[in-house]
Parts: structure tokens; C-alpha cells; sequence
């Protein structure tokens, strides 16, 4: 059980992170990660997106060495861990059932407790993992290949959707219009870079959802149907301005959040604004938030580029806040695909 004689600044986790298709361990000890190993899994490249079961397959062969890394990484030995977090949902069933059935096994074997976290919190406390830390309250906005939200942060375990998608999550807009391109999967970073070499030179239409919501599944069709259209009448029309699209593709994703981060921004008058998720990673994104900041007179907060992925870094400082409150998992506690925010 705890030893809740430690002071907390003393307190050792090994975190699990096995939600997708990133089998991750991370070692977190005296408020600092001492390492965040991640083993992600090229072969769904070939099927031009995640296949569950072969995920599953993926995160049973590499959760046992990523976990031995991350130990001999962070030169701590398994009878210093205090708690195993891990993450108990959203995210694929039966990869998220290793990363759980591991964690119970580890911890039974050590005598330690387990701390359930939710990806999604995970991915805001991210912010957590080195300075500079937002302060309480701030805005995130989280964008992954399977979330887009705004959240309200008001403390490490109190936090609100303000709004979200209604259909795909930005990381879906960049990942399907890619594939439509012919890029591999994901194509987030292939956009990233082809979108630095070219021009926002094509329109494409601005969803109109009300509120803080947002939609993407209208700008892959109409992706489809400008690329559709060119194609007829020139069947280079791709290779020829490959750059050229996917800074026009990603401009616009870019300007949908960042228009609706403002309006959250200026509805609760928070001006400490944080990005997180996946699609954080995004050089364009992060450079217009930081333009965006200045103007509107924001304290901006940009992750490093290993803790936007999936990682189990982020699931160690969620696990963190819920150790210090005592908060701990059952045994008999199961994965969620689904889980209420
Ligand atoms: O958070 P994450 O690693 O996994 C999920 O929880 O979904 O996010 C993965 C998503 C993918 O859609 C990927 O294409 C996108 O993040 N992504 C990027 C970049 N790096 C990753 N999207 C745009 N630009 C990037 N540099
Ligand atoms: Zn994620």
C-alpha cells in the first residue's frame, strides 16, 4: 500500500500509457520525469491507418521493453515504485487492455496501488512536465488524432469540455486529407513539413457551427472534390502542388481552432492558453498561437514536441495529482473505450 509517510516530493510512479498505437512507460520521481520511453508502431503505414488488432498484437510485444528502458533509463530499480499509473480509457479496447492488465499485474507483484488516469486530462497536464507550468485557471486546447476540445482547466483534477467536435478531430482532418494526397499515415507531420516548402494559395470553406463546437468532416469532402476536379484536367495536379495544398490544408485547420480559441478565450476572460494533444506538435499551429498570444494579449503554453504525442510521461503527472489526493484504482477496475471527460 502507499507509503504515506514520504514526503511527496519523493514519491517514485512508473506510468503506462497503451491507448493507440504508441506503447509508452515513463518513470516520474522527486516532481521530475526521469525518462518517457515510447515504442511506436510503423507497421500501420501499410494499411494507411491504426488496425486495432494488430495495435493489441504491437503493444503486447513491446510493453515489457519499453518498460524495462524506461527503468534503466531513469537508473531507478522496481522496488523504488510507489504507484503504476496507466490509462484507463478513451482509446482502443484491446490496446488499452495491455497497458491495463500489465499495470495490475506489476503493481500485485510490488504490492504498490494503481492509479487510473484519463488520456484526455493526461494530455492537458502535460504542461506539467516542465516549466513554465500554466497557472490555474487556463484554457487548453487539446487536438488529437481522435479528440479536438476546449477545456477548461481549473485545477489538475477539475477540468470542463467548453467545447469539442462534432464529427472528426483535427488529427483526423490532417491524417484523411493526407491520405487523399497520397501521403502515408499519419500524415500530421508529412503536412507540417511540405506545408513549410509551400503557399496558401487554395480556399477552402469554414465549417459554420455555432458556439465553441467545431466540425472537420466538410473540409475533407471538399478537399476530395477540389482535388477531384483539378485531377480531371490535369492528372499532376497533386505532385505538382503537393506543398501548395497542404499549407492551403493546413492554414485552414489552423484558423478554425484558433478562431474558436479566441472566442473561449474572450467568453471567460482566461488569458493563459495552453495547446496540447498530438497535433500541438504542429509547427504552424504553434507558431500562430504564439503570434495570436501577442496580440491578444495571452501567456501562451506549447509543449515539447515529445510530450504532444502519446506518451507516458503526461500519464505520470496525471497520475502525480491523483497520488497526492489519495485517489487509487481498483483492482478489479476495466478498461473504457469510452470515458466521461
Ligand atoms: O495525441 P496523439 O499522438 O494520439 C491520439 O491520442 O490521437 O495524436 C496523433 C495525431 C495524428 O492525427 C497525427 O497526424 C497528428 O497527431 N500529428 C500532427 C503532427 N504530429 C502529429 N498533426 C499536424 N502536425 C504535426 N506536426
Ligand atoms: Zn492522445
Amino acid at each position: 500500500m502507499p507509503n504515506l509517510q514520504k514526503s511527496p516530493f519523493e514519491v517514485t510512479i512508473l506510468a503506462i500509457e497503451s491507448s493507440c498505437d504508441d506503447t509508452s512507460a515513463a518513470i516520474f520521481q522527486n516532481g521530475r520525469i526521469l525518462s518517457n520511453v515510447v515504442a511506436s508502431q510503423a507497421v500501420h503505414k501499410l494499411y494507411g491507418g491504426v488496425v486495432p488488432e494488430v495495435a493489441s498484437r504491437a503493444h503486447q510485444e513491446n510493453i515489457v521493453p519499453t518498460v524495462d528502458a524506461a527503468f534503466q533509463k531513469a537508473g531507478v530499480q522496481k522496488q523504488d515504485i510507489d504507484a503504476i499509473a496507466f490509462t484507463l480509457g478513451p482509446g482502443l479496447m484491446g490496446s488499452l487492455a495491455v497497458g491495463v492488465g500489465f499495470a495490475k499485474a506489476f503493481a500485485l507483484s510490488l504490492n504498490v496501488p494503481m492509479i487510473e488516469v484519463n488520456h484526455m486530462h493526461a494530455h492537458v497536464l502535460a504542461h506539467f512536465a516542465e516549466d513554465p507550468k500554466p497557472p490555474f485557471p487556463f484554457l487548453c486546447l487539446t487536438v488529437s488524432g481522435g479528440h479536438t476540445q476546449i477545456v477548461l482547466v481549473e485545477n489538475a483534477l477539475k477540468m470542463s469540455i467548453l467545447g469539442e467536435t462534432l464529427d472528426d478531430a483535427a488529427g483526423e482532418a490532417f491524417d484523411k486529407t493526407g491520405k487523399l494526397l497520397g501521403l502515408d499515415y499519419p500524415a500530421g507531420p508529412a503536412i507540417d513539413r511540405l506545408a513549410t516548402q509551400g503557399k496558401v494559395r487554395f480556399d477552402f470553406p469554414e465549417p459554420q457551427i455555432p458556439n465553441l463546437n467545431f466540425s472537420f468532416s466538410g473540409l475533407k469532402t471538399s478537399v476530395l472534390y477540389f482535388l477531384k476536379k483539378e485531377m480531371a484536367q490535369n492528372p499532376y495536379f497533386i505532385s505538382e502542388n503537393l506543398a501548395d495544398i497542404c499549407a492551403s490544408v493546413q492554414d485552414r485547420i489552423i484558423r478554425i481552432l484558433i478562431k474558436k480559441l479566441k472566442k473561449a478565450a474572450k467568453q471567460t476572460g482566461i488569458r493563459h492558453i495552453a495547446i496540447a494533444g498530438g497535433v500541438s506538435a504542429n509547427t504552424g499551429l504553434r507558431k500562430t498561437l504564439e503570434l495570436t498570444g501577442q496580440i491578444e494579449g495571452w501567456t501562451t503554453y506549447v509543449p515539447r514536441f515529445e510530450y504532444c504525442t502519446d506518451n507516458a510521461a503526461m500519464i505520470a503527472i496525471a497520475g502525480y495529482f491523483k497520488f497526492l489526493n489519495r485517489e487509487f484504482a481498483a483492482h478489479d477496475v476495466a478498461p473504457m473505450a469510452r470515458m466521461a471527460f
